[in-house]
Formats: C-alpha cells, structure tokens, sequence
C-alpha cells in the first residue's frame, strides 16, 4: 500500500509567472506549458508553425489559462529573438525559460548523412545557444529560471542515435557552462533529461512497435514509461523559489533508466548452490 502524498504542488502555485515555451507545440513541452498555465502562469509557444502553437495556445485559454503562440525557427537566431521581443510586449519580464525545441530519428552513423547530423544539432544544441542567448534582456534579473530539455542519450552512447547523443551532450555542458556565467546575476540555469515519455512523438519514432515499447519497459528499473506531467512537474519546481539554490544540475526524470539495463530479476535470484 502506498503511502505516497498526494499532489503536493498548489493551485495557483505559479500566478504571476510568464513561461516562454520553445518547442511549444506539442508533446511533452505543451505538456509543461498546460501545467504552468493551469497553476495560473501566462505561458508563450513558439515553434515552426503559427497554425500549431495557436492551436495549442486556444485549447489552454479554453480551459481559462493566459496563454499566446508565436511563430519562430529556433534555428534562425533573428526568428528567436523576435519571439522573445513579442512575448516581453505581451507579458513583461519573462520568469522561465524552457528550451526544449528538438529533432530526432532512428538512423545508423552510416545511413546519416552530413545534412541530417547537422539539422538535428542545428535544432537541438544551436537551436538553445540560441534561445539562451537571446533570452537574456528579456528575463527577470535576479530570479529567472533557464531549463533545457536535454535527454540521458546525452550521457549515455546509444546506437542509432550519435546525431541525438552528440547534441544532447553539447546542450548539457551549454548549460552547465550558462549556469556558471549567468549565476552572479541570479538566473539558474538547469537541464531536465526525460527518460522514454509516453504518448510522445519521441517515443513513437524510438519505439515504433509494442514489442520493442515491451522490451524497452522490461530494462527500466521503474519498469514503465514516465508522463508527461512527471516532467511538468519537475519544470514547475525548477521555476519555483523551493529550488532557487539549484543551478547548474541536469535532472534525470526517467524511472531510473540512466543506471543502465535493469532486466534481470533480482527479486526472484537463482537459488545459491
Ligand atoms: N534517417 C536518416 N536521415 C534522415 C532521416 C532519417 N530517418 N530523417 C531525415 N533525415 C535527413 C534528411 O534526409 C535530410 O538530409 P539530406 O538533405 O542529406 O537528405 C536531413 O535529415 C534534414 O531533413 P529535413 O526533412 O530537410 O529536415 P527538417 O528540418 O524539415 O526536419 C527533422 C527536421 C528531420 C528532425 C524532422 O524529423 C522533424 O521536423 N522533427 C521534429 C519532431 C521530432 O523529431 N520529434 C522528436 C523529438 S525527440
Ligand atoms: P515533440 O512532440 O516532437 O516536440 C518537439 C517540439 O519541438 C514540437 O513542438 C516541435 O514543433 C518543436 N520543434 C521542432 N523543431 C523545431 C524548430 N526548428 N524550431 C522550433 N520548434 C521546433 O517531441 P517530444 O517527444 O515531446 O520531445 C520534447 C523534448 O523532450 C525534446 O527536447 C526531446 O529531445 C526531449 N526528450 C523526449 C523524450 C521522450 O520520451 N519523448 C525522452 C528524452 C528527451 P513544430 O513541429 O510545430 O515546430
């Protein structure tokens, strides 16, 4: 029997709060943006498309979130900073800054060619140097709170993937390195690295089947995938002053998958000679 408490955030915990969102539109980062909203944040989305960031931006202001969509490439460094000039106009000082823009497919270092490796750097690595660098006029100075959406692939060697794990890791150490310039000014600057997040556009293309999503499940040490909302909440507390002595740290928020393969059964061990 669990013993666990409930939620523990507040309602209303983050009025006031303006969150600029990139990569907005969907999956696990419109999932941070709802939470915020719903808690009482105005939240900003942005990403390649007006269409998708007003969908999403009208489905939070249906629900009687404040929330605004904009159109930006996070590769194109003169997109970003308009976006971060628009959302200022509308806002005020921004508080959180996500940068969780990404791209990513299954692919060999063979079957990758030069263009390919570079669009998903592009997107993931040049895509936050962008977004943190733009930032900075823009947000509350001392207290804001920077989180890029990194991944364990980062860390981690994973086959198929180096055009992922090259990125990720070059975002890791962005951070890191913001962290230490960005300090002295009061702004923290953090990662969070999911694991395998269900109903996401990540997990379909890395798990395209239920056999490999079984398999995969069967290594996690939680053995399941996590939600979106354990990442929601995790981003809302990087945003809160209960962590306003964290900077610098890439929060894994993925069952325990960093360890390594948890498939053994430990629970039941073979019977000793
Ligand atoms: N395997 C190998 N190469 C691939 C590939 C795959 N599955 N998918 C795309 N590429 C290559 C393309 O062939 C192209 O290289 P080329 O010019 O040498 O032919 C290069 O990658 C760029 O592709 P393009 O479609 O022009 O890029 P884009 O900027 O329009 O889209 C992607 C970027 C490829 C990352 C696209 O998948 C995307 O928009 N992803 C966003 C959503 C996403 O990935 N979500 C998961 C986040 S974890
Ligand atoms: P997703 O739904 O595809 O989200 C990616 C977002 O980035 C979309 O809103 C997309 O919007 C936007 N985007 C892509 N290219 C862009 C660009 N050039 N400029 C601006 N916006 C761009 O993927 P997800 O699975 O939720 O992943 C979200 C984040 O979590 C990523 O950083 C990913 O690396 C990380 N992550 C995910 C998992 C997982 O299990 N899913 C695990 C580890 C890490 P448009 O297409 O509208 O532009």
């Amino acid at each position: 029997m669990t013993t666990q408490s409930a939620d523990i955030i507040r309602p209303g915990a983050c009025t006031g709060q303006i969150v600029f969102v990139a990569g907005g539109s969907g999956g696990i980062n419109l999932g941070i943006a709802q939470r915020y909203a719903e808690l009482g944040a105005s939240v900003a989305l942005i990403s390649r498309s007006q269409e998708r960031v007003d969908a999403a931006a009208a489905e939070i202001t249906s629900r009687g979130g404040i929330a605004m969509g904009v159109e930006a490439d996070v590769r194109d460094s003169a997109a970003v900073l308009q976006a971060f000039e628009k959302v200022h106009a509308a806002y005020g000082d921004i508080d959180v800054v996500i940068s969780g823009a990404a791209g990513n497919f299954l692919a060999p270092v063979i079957g990758l060619s030069t263009n390919a490796f570079r669009t998903v750097i592009d997107i993931d690595l040049i895509g936050t140097f962008n977004v943190f660098r733009s930032c900075y006029d823009f947000i509350a100075k001392p207290g804001a709170s920077l989180i890029a959406i990194t991944a364990g692939q980062a860390v981690r060697p994973t086959m198929f993937q180096a055009h992922a794990c090259a990125a990720k890791a070059g975002v890791n150490l962005l951070t890191q390195t913001l962290a230490m310039e960005w300090g002295p000014a009061g702004i923290r600057v953090n990662g969070i690295a999911p694991g395998p997040i269900g109903d996401t556009e990540g997990m379909a293309r890395l798990a395209p089947n239920p056999e490999i999503t079984e398999r995969l499940k069967s290594r996690i040490p939680l053995r399941d995938y996590g939600t979106k909302s354990d990442i929601a909440d995790l981003a809302v507390f990087l945003g809160s002053a209960n962590a306003k002595y964290i900077s610098g740290a890439i929060l894994d928020c993925d069952g325990g998958s960093i360890l390594g393969d948890a498939s053994a059964d430990a629970l039941a061990p073979p019977k000793r000679n």
